[in-house]
């Protein structure tokens, strides 16, 4: 996705004992469960990542691995966030910057901290026609690139194996506008339609314990042509047993937040056998009620396992501009924070009473 796609995106749309128990029982299976009517008090929790868990959900951020050295990035990310996804440090032009050269250090940095602090980790992402180093992108041969992309599939795959919950195997690969086709990429152009469903299977042997998501934006509205592209992939992947276990709705949304067909689109896509993950939420402004309506939506779908939002501050974010994550560029929670804990059950914490010292931000953290 370019930043003109992204910009013309955006000025479109721009739970008692046995509760708690049942919860836990589903999240270990990997179940969630619908948004209890209103959760009692012993079942609210204080912050994100434990409140999404009340319904055996997730809820998870992007991070950056140069911020992990800021103490109010990592306070929040290891106070909130019980899901990690590495937001540039997994992409090809990173991990494979020349043909058979790997470097995992700056996602291990990601990946080795989330996991000593038992957050679970989403893989992002392994065939997307953006951030490709050139040497991939001016391949001509199908044969080659075929390789290429089942070798670099198999060599990241295999050096996080068992520790994915679930990777964007292909991302953004359907078109924007009318058509429901694919876009055009070198995978396309050179490997036809097929592309996406080879990625998916070499991916299954890579990792059998990962989750395998396709991942696009746009595709939240039930009405337009590239959601009913992606349904009609998903399904016929389902009908022919090739391999996909959810699909990852990016959620990138202007000020009015998610289209009224979202949790549509979330329960059509589930009733095919596949998870539902919001993927890269933001929302320009942070309005409550669009925070709101959209994590409603996903109580409101059992498959719907979790959300992730694509940052931690305002200024964290790569639209930074539009203000539109949970936290102000201080680390302060916004009112869009407490909107979010709430539609998720839990209660905010009371305001912070005591007096900000004197050089420090107000507000709360
Ligand atoms: O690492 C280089 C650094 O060496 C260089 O000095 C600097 C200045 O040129 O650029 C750095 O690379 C930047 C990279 O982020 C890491 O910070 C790229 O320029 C910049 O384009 C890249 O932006 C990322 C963008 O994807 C690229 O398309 C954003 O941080 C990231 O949030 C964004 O995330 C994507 C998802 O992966 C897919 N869905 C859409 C979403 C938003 O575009």
């Amino acid at each position: 996705m370019n930043d003109r796609e992204r910009h013309d995106r955006h000025g479109r749309r721009r739970t008692s004992t046995l509760g708690l128990i049942a919860a836990g029982v589903m999240a270990v299976a990997g179940i969630a469960t619908a948004a209890p009517a209103t959760a009692s008090p012993s079942t609210q929790a204080s912050t994100l990542g434990a409140q999404a868990a009340q319904s055996g959900r997730y809820f998870g951020t992007a991070v950056a691995a140069g911020r992990l050295g800021d103490s109010t990035y990592s306070t929040i990310l290891d106070r909130e966030f019980n899901m990690v996804t590495p937001e540039n440090e997994m992409k090809w032009d990173t991990t494979e910057r020349s043909r058979g050269s790997f470097n995992f250090g700056p996602a291990d940095q990601i990946a080795n901290r989330a996991t000593s602090r038992g957050q679970r980790l989403r893989g992002h992402t392994l065939v997307w026609h953006s951030q490709l180093p050139s040497w991939v992108s001016s391949i001509g041969d199908a044969n080659t690139l075929r390789s290429v992309m089942n070798n670099h599939i198999n060599s990241v795959m295999g050096h996080y194996k068992g520790k994915i919950y679930a990777w964007d195997v292909v991302n953004e690969a359907f078109a924007d506008g009318g058509s429901g086709q694919h876009r055009s990429s070198v995978f396309q152009n050179l490997l036809g339609d097929g592309f996406i469903e080879e990625a998916f299977r070499t991916a299954r042997s890579a990792d059998p314990a990962a989750k395998l998501c396709y991942n696009d934006y746009n595709i939240e509205n039930w009405n337009d042509a590239k959601t009913q592209g992606v349904y009609r992939m998903v399904r016929d992947f389902k009908a022919r047993g090739v391999p996909i276990d959810c699909v990852g709705l990016q959620s990138h949304f202007g000020t009015g937040g998610p289209p009224a067909s979202f949790q549509t689109t979330l329960s059509s896509f589930a009733a095919l056998g596949v998870d539902v993950q919001i993927t890269e939420l933001d929302i320009a402004q942070a309005p409550t009620t669009a925070y709101t309506n959209t994590v409603k939506a996903c109580m409101n779908v059992p498959r719907c396992t979790g959300i992730t939002v694509w940052g931690i501050r305002d200024t964290d974010s790569w639209r930074s501009g539009d203000k539109p994550l949970l936290f102000d560029g201080n680390g302060n929670k916004k009112a869009a924070y407490n909107a979010t804990l709430t539609a998720l059950g839990g209660t905010p914490a009371a305001r912070s009473t005591t007096p900000p010292a004197a050089s420090g931000p107000s507000g709360l953290r």
